[in-house]
């Protein structure tokens, strides 16, 4: 018998093998499966991204800014990781939010205008947050600032307090 009466025999089942050993009916079923299971893997990744909680970590507003003798009397330190100075007067410690009220920019301390300067339009302030120019709408907030049990100063960016509250350390 020739090939051609082989694949046309009207006896012939349905899922008789193919030449290569697979039949279309094996072929579509793996094909089904295949499908099946990349849909289950997208399923699974959906369930477990909407199970999955959506919290938003951000830094603490509360820090420590070491030991008070780091800080020299008459000096303005500018704390970059906290873009908060730190303040030291003979008569006590403040901390001063170092963005500007105008928009939102990182102002710098200015020690040879003794300015606190936003590069952004020009808004000048005092070293006590005091603004003396530019567009700024309010001077630089201060924020809470405290003594740990063991001696380190803590800055509390949550709570704003008046210019005029120091901590004397
Ligand atoms: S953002 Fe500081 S002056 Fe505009």
């Amino acid at each position: 018998m020739s090939d051609a009466n082989k694949s046309t025999s009207p006896d012939m089942p349905l899922s008789v093998q193919a030449e290569n050993g697979i039949t279309r009916r094996d072929f579509l079923n793996e094909i089904t499966l295949g499908a099946l299971g990349i849909a289950g893997l997208g399923s699974v990744a959906v369930t477990y991204q909407y199970f999955s909680p959506n919290v938003l970590f951000e830094p603490a507003t509360t820090f420590r800014a070491g030991n008070p003798d780091l800080y020299p009397i008459n000096s303005v330190t500018f704390l970059q990781d906290q873009q908060v100075y730190i303040v030291r007067m003979p008569e006590g410690f403040y901390a001063v939010s170092a963005v500007c009220t105008h928009l939102g920019c990182i102002t710098a301390w200015h020690p040879e205008h003794e300015l606190i300067e936003c590069p952004c339009h020009g808004s000048k302030f005092k070293e006590d947050g005091t603004k003396v120019a530019g567009p700024a709408p309010r001077p630089l907030p201060h924020f809470a600032i405290s003594l740990t049990a063991d001696g380190d100063l803590l800055v509390d960016k949550l709570q704003s307090i008046k210019p005029t509250q120091v901590l004397k350390a």
